[in-house]
């Protein structure tokens, strides 16, 4: 077979197959993978488009009523609107309001969105919006606005519950608030959980009750990237270019899920992710040290991966958005199909982190970097934002070249 490239190359592929004992399959189509355009399939089932986003979109929620929740930060420049509900296929309004969207002169930070990056539901029906405090037009190596960096709550109509302000002292090293979630039942009136995306990185936990913050992990190598990380999507690879000048993309923790009771994260640029128990991430009374030495490391997860989310059954989802596709980890013993080091399917408690095994449940060309992701009634919902199309990741736009 010939494959005709950029018109310039050709390339001749020869596949060979690779026989199991007693399974030799006759000649016929399929019988090298990768020898027929069949080969190259989706993976799961059909996607369907439900919004077609103003602006790349970061942020994602769904509620009760299935109405949709989008955020359009400001990481790249002013956005219209920061946080919008989908009123259509192609139409969106200003979400809670339209005077939120923007903070006037003089206004108090923590009353209006600076530069919203996620919005979600929490398990009693309040969605919350995870604020980075950093201005569209920040000077580099400045730290986020104090009262701009700020979690706040608001019920299905839009009425505003509570803002939490986050402390001064963890705006420090850039502290740059990525995403967010909740566990109401931990605690007194609930946890929150915040990743910080900044190149120092580390994780934050609020108590609801009381509003106090502890920062842990700050700069340790489960937040940081690798270093000189290089990505690739759409078979493309990415850098994080400052015009003509080669710079690595070093994005920190980021995405979240809560399950079985431990809080998952990702580091973006890298294609490692972690879990920790919430009882640790919440509890003030564990030295630094401690808190770093109940971090599990499951194995790497094969992709730079934006976001997480989780289901009612254990079931922690991971968008891998080098490939096209969402994998996902049971965390469940109950939940797990396989028998993996000696351990049949099906059991009980949680699984140990020596036997987590990532799969593919989608995999399709209509995910073009899924950044956010969340779940309700048997659908899951995502947001594909095309990061790799922005002006730092895309030569095209960066040096007029296509690669
Ligand atoms: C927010 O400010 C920008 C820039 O001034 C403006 O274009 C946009 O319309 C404002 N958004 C709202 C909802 O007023
Ligand atoms: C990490 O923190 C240090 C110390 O505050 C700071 O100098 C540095 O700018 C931070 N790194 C980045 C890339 O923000
Ligand atoms: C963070 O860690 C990096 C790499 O280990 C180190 O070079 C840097 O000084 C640290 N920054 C801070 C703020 O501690
Ligand atoms: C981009 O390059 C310019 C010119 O070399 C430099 O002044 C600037 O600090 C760089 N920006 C970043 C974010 O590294
Ligand atoms: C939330 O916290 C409760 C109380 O600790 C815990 O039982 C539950 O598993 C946590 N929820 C999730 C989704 O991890
Ligand atoms: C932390 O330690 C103090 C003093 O021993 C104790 O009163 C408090 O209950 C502890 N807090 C937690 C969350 O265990």
């Amino acid at each position: 077979m010939r494959l005709a490239i950029l018109g310039l190359i050709s390339t001749a592929v020869a596949s060979s197959y690779f026989p199991v004992t007693g399974d030799y399959r006759p000649f016929g189509p399929s019988y090298n993978h990768g020898a027929y355009p069949q080969d190259f399939s989706v993976v799961g089932p059909q996607l369907q488009a439900v919004h077609d986003s103003q602006t790349a979109p970061t942020g994602l929620a769904v509620d009760a009523e299935h109405n949709l929740y989008l955020t359009y930060p400001r990481n790249m420049g002013q956005t219209p609107n920061n946080v919008i509900v989908a009123t259509g296929f192609n139409d969106e309004q200003p979400w809670p309001n339209a005077a939120i969207q923007n903070c006037t002169d003089g206004q108090d930070l923590a009353t209006c969105f600076v530069n919203v990056q996620n919005v979600v539901l929490d398990s009693v029906g309040q969605l919350w919006v995870v604020d980075s405090g950093f201005p569209y037009d920040y000077e580099p190596g400045t730290d986020a606005l104090y009262g701009g960096s700020k979690l706040m709550s608001f019920d299905q109509s839009g009425n505003h519950l509570r803002t939490y302000v986050i402390p001064k002292q963890y705006l420090a090293h850039a502290m740059n608030a990525n995403d967010v979630r909740v566990n109401n039942t931990l605690g007194t009136n609930g946890y929150a959980f915040i990743t910080d995306e900044s190149t120092n990185s580390s994780i934050l936990s609020v108590n609801l009750d009381d509003g106090s913050v502890i920062r842990r992990l700050l700069n340790t190598s489960v937040v940081r990237a690798d270093e000189k990380y290089v990505g690739s999507y759409d078979g493309n690879l990415i850098y994080c270019w400052n015009k003509t000048e080669i710079g690595y993309c070093t994005t920190g923790a980021d995405g979240i899920a809560l399950a079985s009771g431990n809080f998952y994260w990702g580091v973006l640029a890298s294609r490692r992710y972690f879990f920790i128990p919430q009882s640790a991430m919440i509890d003030p009374n564990l030295s630094d040290d401690d808190v770093l030495a109940a971090v599990q490391d499951p194995g790497q997860c094969a992709s730079e991966q934006a976001g997480f989310t989780a289901d009612d059954k254990g079931r922690v989802y991971i968008l891998a958005s080098e490939h096209n596709a969402i994998y996902y980890v049971d965390t469940q013993q109950s939940e797990v199909d396989m028998t993996v080091n000696g351990v049949p399917p099906g059991g009980s408690g949680p699984v140990p982190p020596d036997r987590y095994v990532v799969k593919t449940l989608v995999r399709n060309g209509m995910i073009q970097h899924a950044d956010s992701a969340a779940i309700l009634d048997g659908w899951l919902y995502l947001n594909t934002n095309q990061l790799q199309l922005s002006a730092s990741r895309s030569l095209s736009v960066v040096q007029g070249v296509d690669r």
